[in-house]
């Protein structure tokens, strides 16, 4: 009668043992791969800083090539609202102690970093961070050659983060990459394409009065300084033009931007018209970014 019961008895702590080593075994692999995770995800965000920057070359650069031209950046940090930018007492006040390691994503979890947008919140992001970690490429004589401004806003199936690039003149888009999404393959991850990321190049992102005039039209709807949209994909496509206008407008980048003009002595000047990909017919006049919401009536997979 007694042998059963110790033959269960041992069964179960050899069983027992073997999870414990199994469950050890996976957190030190989890914990031990931990750096390597952190750092390719570090990488990975650089490679597509450089790849809206037009500096990023997917046939023959190498992990050395991104480290290398990554250090052509100065990282910043911008108080969104006030439009400048944090000095080192600015950022201690603030609780940044590290502007590389600081995280805007991260800072839109903490109340004092972020304020809540409440129903002006065309992105879906949620809460907005007070400051923005921006990278700044300086030509030789110290001004500004270039921004990359993280962007993010809600497409179909989840947040889409990326970076878009403006060239000196603070309104000229340069390019735009996408690095995170949960949008369908075939379908609105077509946003990732070198194809369509090309059409933004050149694009003017403000009228001369200084109101965002960019965004996606619903596809085959050619308007200028608009991208046409992803056939197949119109709600990722509102959810990429309603981020843009969001990141370019005053509650996003505008007030830095418009900073950055005028320590440089520069206006909006649109005569140098270099967009072509969405050319509007002539007999049509350019309209309101807010008539975007009737030309796409759906937004974040909800009615407007
Ligand atoms: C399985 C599935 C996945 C889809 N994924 C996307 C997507 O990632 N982005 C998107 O805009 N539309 C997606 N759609 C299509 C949308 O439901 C919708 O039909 C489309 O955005 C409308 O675009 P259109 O007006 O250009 O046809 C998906 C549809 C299905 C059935």
């Amino acid at each position: 009668m007694s042998k059963p019961k110790s033959n269960n008895a041992k069964t179960i702590s050899v069983a027992l043992t073997l999870c414990l080593v199994c469950s050890v075994l996976v957190s030190a692999v989890a914990v031990g791969l931990k750096p390597s995770q952190v750092e390719n995800a570090r990488l990975d965000r650089n490679k597509n800083i450089l790849v809206a920057a037009g500096m990023y070359d997917a046939e023959s650069d190498t992990a050395k090539d991104v480290a290398e031209r990554f250090k052509d950046f100065e990282v910043k940090i911008v108080d969104l609202n006030e439009g400048n930018y944090l000095d080192d007492n600015a950022l201690s006040d603030a609780g940044i102690p590290d502007r590389n390691a600081y995280d805007a994503s991260q800072a839109t979890k903490n109340q004092a970093l972020s304020e809540d947008l409440g129903d002006n919140d065309p992105a879906g992001i949620g809460r907005k961070p007070k400051y923005a970690k921006v990278y700044v490429k300086s030509d030789d004589a110290g001004q500004p050659e270039m921004v990359v401004l993280p962007i993010q806003g809600y497409g179909l199936w989840g947040t889409i983060y990326g970076f878009l690039t403006l060239e000196s003149d603070m309104n000229t888009i340069k390019g735009i990459s996408f690095y995170e999404h949960k949008e369908t393959p075939g379908l609105g991850a077509r946003i990732e394409e070198p194809e369509w990321r090309a059409k933004w190049q050149g694009i003017h992102s403000y009228d001369d009065s200084g109101e965002v005039a960019t965004g996606v039209t619903k596809a085959g709807n050619p308007k200028e300084n608009w991208v046409d949209g992803i056939s197949g994909a119109t709600l990722t496509s509102r959810g990429v033009s309603n981020m843009i206008q969001f990141w370019l407008g005053e509650q996003g980048y505008k007030p830095y931007l418009d900073t950055l003009r005028k320590d440089s002595g520069q206006t909006i000047d649109n005569a140098d018209t270099k967009a072509s990909q969405s050319k509007q017919p002539d007999n049509q006049t350019a309209q309101p970014t807010t008539e975007l919401a009737a030309a796409l009536p759906v937004a974040n997979g909800k009615e407007a």
